[in-house]
């Protein structure tokens, strides 16, 4: 890099608009949704879409609810021509959709493109040329002027050629671009604008789409709106225009150059899915759709099983959805941190069946987006103990009680460590069944039997202590104490009992009792011990098994 000062690199010179309205605007209504998938999406791949390819992703975008849908550059190759003749022949488009092509205002292009549309019900000429003095300098080397009688030429040959189109059924609607918008003066992006305006006519039934598009992307967002603005207050027939935004992401802020352009009153806006596009791609129509959505706004588009729109998007195109990539992401619904996890599971526990969405560190329920729950609490050494304790629960049905919550957490966390990499469910199950359930050495329970008179229980007990089988007897107010007392009478050391729960694991004839038991020892040891058993009264003496071996384990 340069060292400072920068003077290879200038600033973007903001836009004179002091009234500005749009920073104090909210969101009221979704726009009008355009995908380019199929043209400026298709175009940016390594391997473009096949034919076949092409058909699914289309029929994808039909079933996402997609009303204009750019479908390529019939002009430019045959692929592109054969693409939209099957469309219109194999009658796959619905009466109410349109289809758009894009043309350069070239006569022979803008005949051979809508030859491509011949016979559609409903379709958009997108006619384009660039507008920006570098592109006006460098590469067509032509004026202000010359650029304006190409760009109205253009219109008019539309308007000829498409006549007959029109006279046999074809709603025929027309949009334009002044390529490279963001970097053209605005005064000249206006007054080709006007210029093409003019040349078609539009009615206020019969809109003409003025698209402004950031080919690349220079300005942050906020000059991005004020252009936009900009246009909205200046253009004369802006009852006649539907105002059309196509962003791509040179600084990766194509999202909320968009979304700022929406509150400075644009109508309609451009985009792929997950922001496939040239270079760092066009805006990601998912990503302000769902905004717009967790803001209490239906997009008009259904990304209700986005798992299935994400497989076939990465298929046809062979690209990755990045594990980041906001709502469709591999992760984006997982919590590795541990307080975040806390407040996860606290949010959750509060959140009420059809109350508004309240879970903190998830905007949007996962299950809208047809996303699972299961893979919101994942564990690894930045875990927390209640990440654990989720999973144990809401995989395997273990309630373990709160205190016990950070004694398995920094088990766990001590394996995640020295693995140094992240816990399976099945893993964390499995420590849990090592350290708790199947702690059955030095001391071995072998046989157990209680009988209560007069609201004193007695108990027989068998045992194996480091493999000496021994029969002890003991009494007490209840099953749990006649054994601690039996187990008085032994080597073992001293211990009482803190605390107890239970419950039931499974339903039906299937069904098991859990207990959890936290003793003392009079060495020092506090700490939690588990069982399982058909029968509650033996899941809890196992569970004194288990803390008792866990206590002798340590030094
Ligand atoms: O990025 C762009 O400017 C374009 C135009 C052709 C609309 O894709
Ligand atoms: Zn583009």
């Amino acid at each position: 890099m340069q060292p400072a000062p920068v003077t290879k690199y200038r600033p973007f010179p903001p836009v004179a608009l002091p009234n500005r309205q749009w920073p104090d605007r909210t969101f009221t209504h979704a726009p009008i949704w355009c995908s380019v998938d199929l043209r400026d999406g298709n175009q940016a791949l390594a391997q473009p879409m096949s034919v076949d390819e092409k058909l699914e992703f289309f029929d994808l975008l039909v079933q996402i609810g997609f009303k204009e849908i750019e479908v390529g550059f019939p002009s430019a190759s045959q692929i592109e021509f054969d693409f939209c003749r099957r469309l219109i022949d194999e009658h796959r488009v619905p009466d109410d959709v349109a289809i758009q092509v894009l043309c350069q205002c070239r006569e022979e292009l803008i005949v051979r493109s809508l030859e491509a549309l011949r016979g559609a019900k409903n379709a958009i000429f997108h006619l384009y040329n660039s507008t920006s003095p570098k592109q006006r300098e460098y590469v067509f080397k032509a004026t202000r002027d010359e650029i304006k009688a190409i760009a109205v030429q253009g219109t008019k040959w539309v308007k000829q050629y498409a006549a007959p189109l029109v006279a046999a059924g074809t709603r025929m609607r027309f949009e334009y671009s002044p390529e490279s918008f963001t970097s053209t003066e605005l005064e000249f992006a206006l007054e080709v604008c006007e210029a093409v305006t003019d040349a078609w006519q539009p009615t206020a039934a019969d809109k003409i789409i003025l698209n402004l598009p950031a080919t690349v992307e220079y300005a942050t967002p906020n000059v991005h709106a004020d252009q936009i603005e900009w246009m909205c207050t200046h253009l004369s027939r802006r009852d006649r225009t539907i105002v059309s935004l196509h962003t791509h992401n040179d600084r990766g802020t194509g999202v909320a150059a968009t979304e700022l352009a929406l509150l400075a009153g644009a109508d309609r806006v451009e985009g792929t899915l997950f922001g496939n596009g040239e270079r760092t791609g066009n805006l990601d129509i998912v990503t302000v759709a769902l905004n717009l959505y967790t803001h209490g706004i239906h997009p008009g588009l259904d990304f209700g099983d986005i798992n299935r729109i994400r497989e076939i998007y990465e298929r046809c195109t062979r690209l990755e959805v990045p594990p980041r990539q906001p709502y469709a992401g591999e992760l984006v619904f997982t919590a590795f941190s541990g307080s975040h996890q806390d407040a996860i599971k606290k949010s959750w526990a509060l959140q009420q069946p059809g109350a508004p969405w309240d879970v903190l560190y998830i905007p949007i329920d996962p299950a809208d987006i047809g996303r699972s729950y299961k893979a919101i609490i994942r564990i690894n050494s930045q875990s927390g103990k209640g990440g654990v304790a989720y999973v144990l629960e809401n995989e395997f049905g273990f309630q373990l009680p709160k205190l016990m919550h950070k004694e398995i957490g920094r088990l766990i966390n001590d394996v995640a460590d020295e693995k140094g990499t992240e816990l399976t469910p099945a893993q964390i199950h499995e420590v849990f069944q090592r350290e708790y359930l199947d702690r059955t050495t030095p001391l071995t329970l072998e046989h157990f039997k209680a009988a209560e008179r007069d609201g004193t229980v007695s108990c027989e007990v068998s045992i194996k202590l480091d493999g000496r089988a021994q029969k002890l007897t003991g009494t007490g107010n209840g099953p749990i104490d006649a054994f601690v007392r039996a187990l008085g009478t032994t080597s073992l050391p001293k211990f009482e009992v803190l605390s107890y729960s239970e419950h039931s694991l499974g339903k039906g004839a299937e069904a098991r009792a859990v207990s959890y038991i936290q003793v003392k020892t009079d060495r020092g040891h506090t700490l939690y011990g588990a069982g399982i058993d058909t029968n509650i009264e033996l899941a809890s003496i196992k569970a004194v098994v288990s803390a008792l071996n866990r206590a002798l384990a340590k030094k």
